[in-house]
């Protein structure tokens, strides 16, 4: 059943939302050549409790961390860790997802390393941001879920784009994961109809070849089977009678 949220709940969701975004914009100081993800790790956990939000992954079926730092071939939850050091030009994914006063908020951006980069990858990641305004867009009151899904595979496709098919996006609450499942791809015109209320995190992960994927020796770090870059970019957002209202962004 896909819960609908009543105002105080979109009250404290939003709040979630705009601290965890607060938090994210600081993110391009520390990302520099020579910080470990770890180190990046701890930097968010120190800002996350600042800020009074509570981790949503860190004891989540046993992982023990409060981001999720996936670089270059690494699509999502990637595991921080100490011998991870960034250099310049790596594709930095940095998901988080966060609690305040029992709402969640969930939120990934990419970054790249002291500003270096290829023209494919820049377009990569402009591409990912694209899918997801293009969804957030199609998240109106009357629409179906698949207007979303449909509307992101189209942006990603029509850049030559590949469509990660083994994760997708969901609804999000007191959870951070609650239904609906909302895949980055489908027809528009199929599934649940969009009320007021409902809240989700959208979040298209894109690759630049193909959209296989498979899971590293960790158990957690999701790459890109042919090793090219991934990008994946996340909003938590409201359906409101007005239109989506995006939780986080500032
Ligand atoms: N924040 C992630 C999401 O967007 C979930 C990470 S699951 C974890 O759904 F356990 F790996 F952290
Ligand atoms: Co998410």
């Amino acid at each position: 059943m896909i819960i609908i949220k009543n105002k105080l709940a979109l009250q404290k969701m939003a709040i979630a939302g705009q601290k965890l975004a607060k938090i994210v914009s600081l993110l391009p100081e520390q990302i520099k050549e020579g910080v470990t993800t770890l180190e990046l790790d701890q930097w968010v956990v120190q800002h996350l409790k600042n800020a009074q939000l509570i981790s949503c992954t860190k004891g989540y079926l046993g992982y023990r961390h409060s981001t999720c730092i996936s670089v270059n071939e690494e699509v999502v939850h990637g595991v921080p860790c100490k011998e991870k050091i960034l250099k310049n030009g790596d594709l930095v994914k940095v998901d988080i997802c966060a609690s305040y006063k029992g709402y969640c908020a969930d939120m990934a951006r990419c970054f790249f390393v002291g500003g270096v980069h290829s023209p494919e990858a820049q377009k990569l990641v402009e591409v990912a941001q694209r899918a997801l305004d293009v969804g957030i867009a199609q998240a109106r009151v009357g629409n179906r879920l698949g207007d979303i899904s449909a509307a992101i595979q189209h942006e990603v496709e029509k850049n030559g784009f590949g469509v990660v098919r083994d994760f997708a996006g969901h609804g999000i609450g007191k959870k951070m994961h609650e239904e609906p499942e909302l895949l980055n791809y489908g027809e528009s015109g199929k599934g649940p109809v969009l009320r007021a209320g409902m809240t989700l995190a959208i979040e298209p992960m894109i690759t630049q070849g193909g959209y296989e994927v498979c899971i590293m020796q960790d158990g957690w770090t999701v790459r890109t089977e042919d090793k090219k870059l991934a990008a994946h970019v996340e909003d938590t957002i409201a359906i409101t009678q007005d239109g989506p209202q995006i939780l986080t962004r500032l």
